[in-house]
């Protein structure tokens, strides 16, 4: 038992860098941030037959071991995908400081050993074939539609990338902190619009935060000395007692919509709805009308 614990340990640690390495050398070409490559669907019919089904399997698997993957495996393409070129999965070197090792990142992101388990598998049947970045996007899908979510197809083609700078992640990805106009601003520099904005922050459905991440709401909001008055009572004061005050343990998590924290269901909007967003963020989408009429039509369905 402990051997074999150990042995996984060791393949991990082993493919972390198989991973990194391929992104350096697989072929794909050399360079710069974003993808500009034209996805397609079925992208590797003819090259790699069996690659979205292994990434379907490793996910499978994970999810047994911890079904929390799913939501890890969500956030990580989202914020890999400010580019989609699995610059996220790069390791930090002696002089640089990749985007996974940023604060914002390190350590609540989790799921880099199923995207490596699945790498190392298909570097077996079809080396220097598949993507990082298309397994990343492919084990997202999959632990969507595998949380009850809806099921999509997913195109295959992106590029990895070879430069990951942790400094970049602040400018690139959006603050729970972050009022409407902040957000907007941040999806429309990325081509996305209010209404996906909406729309992909139901994910935040899934999931965990830790209390670091919004515990500035719960006591001394703004330095008013005070909650943000924002708050639904009752959950302020769950979150109150999940998050004390004195000194915020790094470690301590709560689950983002407490309800069906497993489930990919609309449950999230319900939650904004009656003011239980965990983040100013996810309150911040009844601050106009559009967005909160899209909130309420997500929460009631239509
Ligand atoms: C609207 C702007 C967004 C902000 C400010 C934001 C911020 C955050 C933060 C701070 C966390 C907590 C991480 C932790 O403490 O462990 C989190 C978790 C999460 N986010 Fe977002 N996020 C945003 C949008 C999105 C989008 C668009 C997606 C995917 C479509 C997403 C998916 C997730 C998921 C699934 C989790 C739970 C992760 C886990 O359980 O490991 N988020 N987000
Ligand atoms: C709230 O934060 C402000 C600014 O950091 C600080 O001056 C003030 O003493 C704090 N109030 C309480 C009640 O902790």
């Amino acid at each position: 038992m402990g051997s074999n614990k150990m042995g996984w340990w060791v393949t991990v640690a082993v493919v972390y860098s198989l991973c990194a390495l391929l992104a350096m050398c697989a072929g794909f070409p050399a360079g710069g941030r974003g993808n500009g490559a034209a996805l397609q669907p079925s992208f590797y019919e003819a090259t790699c037959p069996p690659a979205e089904m292994v990434v379907r399997q490793e996910v499978i698997r994970a999810l047994h071991s911890d079904i929390g993957f799913a939501a890890g495996l969500v956030r990580m393409h989202f914020y890999d995908c400010f580019g989609c070129d699995a610059s996220i999965l790069l390791e930090s070197t002696l002089d640089n400081t990749a985007e996974r090792d940023s604060p914002v990142n390190n350590p609540s992101l989790r799921g880099f050993e199923v995207v490596d388990s699945a790498m190392a598998r298909l570097e077996d049947a079809c080396p220097g074939v598949v993507s990082c970045a298309d397994i990343l996007a492919f084990a997202a899908r999959d632990s969507v539609a595998l949380s009850g979510g809806p099921r999509y197809d997913v195109p295959g083609g992106r590029r990895d990338g070879t430069v990951s700078m942790a400094s970049e992640v602040p400018d690139n990805i959006p603050a729970p902190t972050f009022n409407l106009d902040q957000l907007t601003r941040s999806f429309a520099a990325k081509g996305l619009t209010q209404e996906d904005m909406v729309t992909l922050s139901g994910a935040h459905t899934i999931g965990r935060a830790h209390c670091t991440a919004f515990s500035d709401r719960l006591y001394n909001f703004s330095a008013t000395g005070a909650a943000d008055p924002a708050l639904d009572p009752p959950f302020l004061a769950q979150l109150q007692h999940a998050c004390p005050a004195s000194g915020v343990d790094p470690g301590l998590v709560v689950p983002m919509e407490p309800r069906t924290p497993y489930a990919l269901d609309t449950l999230y909007y319900w939650g904004v709805l009656r003011n239980r967003g965990l983040f100013a963020s996810d309150q911040a989408l009844l601050a106009s009308a559009p967005t909160a009429a899209q909130v309420r039509q997500s929460a009631y369905g239509s």
